[in-house]
């Protein structure tokens, strides 16, 4: 927590699985990360998954059924909310799936289906819209660092999405993703964590006002294994993270989660 200021931000780990798991391996997946889960870990840090879309369904009754503590997400959503959009999936409908949280604008969106910025916040407003909450994924490319282009881009990225936005909305989760680190199994430093964070609160806060920025989660994703997450969270301003590849299995994950618990609240 920042200084001089009161918000707890109580700590995120959220599992994207992408394009992995149909809803037979993720009814496993959930009920092995249930087993496995210890109930102190869960009632200190939130863990959400993101199955792909044709699991949700049956995601949602196992947690239900079993009262696993596990928080339902999807990786993606249209802006419209209905209409001629083949292959699109709209917020309504994940809402009445029980789903929280949507990823919004993740970089593979971005970069493999041409999701532009403004498309990003047609997604992010429908979203809020439909009461659920948007985990907004902003991150430079290793092109764009190397440019030293790095708090522009995140600066870009988040006013875009926020513009037009309540500040008063009660929840917003961003996640500061390098590109560079997605999937590479090389993860920025904890200080280039923190450094970028810090930068996407501050765009919060001059986008909407300063109490959103501190209410507003901020994950930090890219190469996050169980080794480095205590690490990669130690900074202030992040307050959780983003997990790919080891969110698939149940004993990475719940590490994972176990090891977001031990860091001290901010
Ligand atoms: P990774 O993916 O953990 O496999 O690097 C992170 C993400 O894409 O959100």
């Amino acid at each position: 927590m920042a200084a001089g200021n009161a918000t707890v931000r109580r700590f995120m780990v959220a599992g994207n699985w992408k394009m992995h798991h149909d809803h037979l391996q993720a009814i496993r997946t959930v009920q092995e990360i249930g087993v496995r889960l210890p109930p102190e870990v869960s009632s200190r840090v939130e863990v959400v998954v993101h199955p792909p879309f044709t699991d949700l369904r049956s995601v949602q009754t196992v947690l239900e059924d079993r009262a696993i503590p596990l928080v339902l997400g999807a990786q993606h959503c249209a802006g419209a909310d209905s209409g001629p959009f083949t292959g699109e999936i709209a917020a309504p409908m994940l809402a009445r799936l029980g789903v929280r949280y949507v990823l919004v604008g993740h970089s593979e969106r971005r970069q493999l289906f041409a999701e532009s910025d403004e498309k990003v916040a047609a997604a992010h407003h429908a979203v809020l819209r439909h009461g659920m909450v948007p985990v907004l994924c902003v991150g430079e490319t290793g092109a764009e660092r190397a440019a030293e282009e790095t708090e522009a881009v995140l600066e870009r990225q988040v006013r875009s999405a926020l513009s037009g936005v309540d500040p008063g909305q009660a929840d917003l989760v961003l996640a500061y993703e390098p590109v560079w680190a997605i999937g590479t199994g090389v993860n920025a430093t904890p200080a280039d964590a923190q450094l970028g964070c810090a930068h996407v609160r501050r765009v919060v806060a001059a986008s909407l006002d300063e109490q959103a920025a501190q209410r507003a989660r901020v994950l930090y994703g890219g190469s996050v294994v169980a080794e480095n997450t205590a690490q990669l969270m130690a900074g202030a301003d992040v307050d959780g993270v983003l997990v790919g590849g080891a969110s698939l299995q149940a004993d990475s994950f719940c590490a994972i989660a176990v090891a977001a618990a031990s860091v001290p609240v901010h």
